[in-house]
């Protein structure tokens, strides 16, 4: 069965088709990071147009990549929160249209629970599930408990600011491009991870919850307490504080959960030092660990193809008048 999908949740204008869930026949992805690099943030309204302005070629691209024609596609899917308002639109009424004009079901996606089966789509081995799934995105962080596709429950999240989020402010402070997440992790690399001593908040209180608005007030002192402060040092050491928290919480939950996998998505789940000291943890306590590959971990639309697959294989499907929501939370299934 061959999925089309759509996704321009925020600042990415994708269209996939994905073939039983799980082979990538076209992953078409036209990021708009330089147009908002100037603003420092996504701003909606120049996010929306540029949507609208990409849709049609971004689609009939991911198409040809497939090679692939419209009547030869199963079904349609589209993401239909959480995001921005005015970008869920322009994708899930592209994707709506698509599939009413050829007559094909049409499936609406949940972005975070896309992004929380992502690391299943890169040849993820037969005994994946159970796993403990943290996903670490610019307006999400949540650790999740999966026990089969579709079926998960919510362990913690962040009571402030999501993980991204936080690499963005941080970055901001620091004068630093935007997102800010990838420039921090290039000015760590020449830094030392352990010249500040950035608070681990909520590290040790039993829950499942995170907050990284402390941290990024923590930094802020720091930089105005440190005037000749080392700007790869600030780097390193607040993302080894971040890296820290995440790497706990979701080892102590595998660890509490008896449960055997853990992995991680979204696009903090990029970061290499997270990967890194992940990585070593896990196989210190024998847990397999599931990491997408760079492209899936960021928005796309393969995720969502995917994903939709296996809610089809359900007998789930959604209405053509299926309308946006741009705050739903990972709990809410299409
Ligand atoms: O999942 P995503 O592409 O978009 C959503 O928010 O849904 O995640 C974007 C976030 C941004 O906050 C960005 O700074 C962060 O992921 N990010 C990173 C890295 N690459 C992207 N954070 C840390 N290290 C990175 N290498
Ligand atoms: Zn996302």
């Amino acid at each position: 069965m061959k999925v089309l999908g759509v996704e321009t949740s925020c600042d990415e204008t994708s269209a996939a088709v994905v073939r039983d869930g799980g082979e990538i026949l076209s992953n078409v992805v036209s990021s708009q990071v330089a147009l908002h690099r100037a603003y420092g943030g996504v701003v909606p309204e120049l996010a929306s147009r540029n949507h609208l302005q990409l849709i049609d070629s971004v689609i009939e691209q991911a198409l040809d990549e497939a090679r692939t024609p419209i009547d030869e596609i199963d079904a349609v899917a589209a993401t239909y929160g959480p995001g921005l308002a005015s970008s869920l639109l322009i994708g899930l009424n592209a994707a709506k249209g698509v599939a009413f004009a050829a007559s094909k079901p049409f499936v609406g996606i949940n972005h975070m629970e896309a992004h929380l089966y992502s690391p299943l789509l890169a040849d993820a081995p037969a005994n994946a599930l159970p796993m403990v799934s943290l996903i670490v995105s610019g307006g999400h962080t949540i650790l999740a408990h999966a026990v089969a596709i579709g079926k998960h429950e919510i362990l913690g999240q962040t009571v402030d600011d999501a993980a991204g989020e936080a690499f963005d402010k941080v970055a901001k402070l620091l004068g630093l491009g935007y997102p800010g997440g990838p420039e921090i992790e290039k000015l760590a690399e020449r830094g030392n991870p352990t010249a500040i001593d950035f608070p681990r908040s909520m590290l040790h209180d039993g829950t499942y919850n995170f907050s990284f608005s402390g941290l990024k007030t923590s930094v802020l002192y720091f930089l105005r307490k440190n005037p000749q402060h080392s700007v790869a040092d600030v780097c390193a050491s607040f993302q080894e504080a971040v890296v820290d928290v995440l790497v706990g919480k979701v080892v102590r939950a595998a660890t509490e959960l008896e449960v055997k996998t853990v992995s991680v998505s979204g696009g903090v789940s990029i970061n290499r030092r997270l990967r890194e000291k992940l990585g070593a943890e896990c196989a210190r306590r024998g847990l397999q660990l599931l990491l997408a590959p760079p492209k899936l971990c960021t928005d796309n639309a393969a995720m969502i193809a995917a994903l939709a697959y296996h809610k089809l294989q359900c007998g789930r499907h959604s209405d053509y008048s299926l309308e946006i929501a741009p705050s739903m939370g990972l709990g809410v299934s299409s």
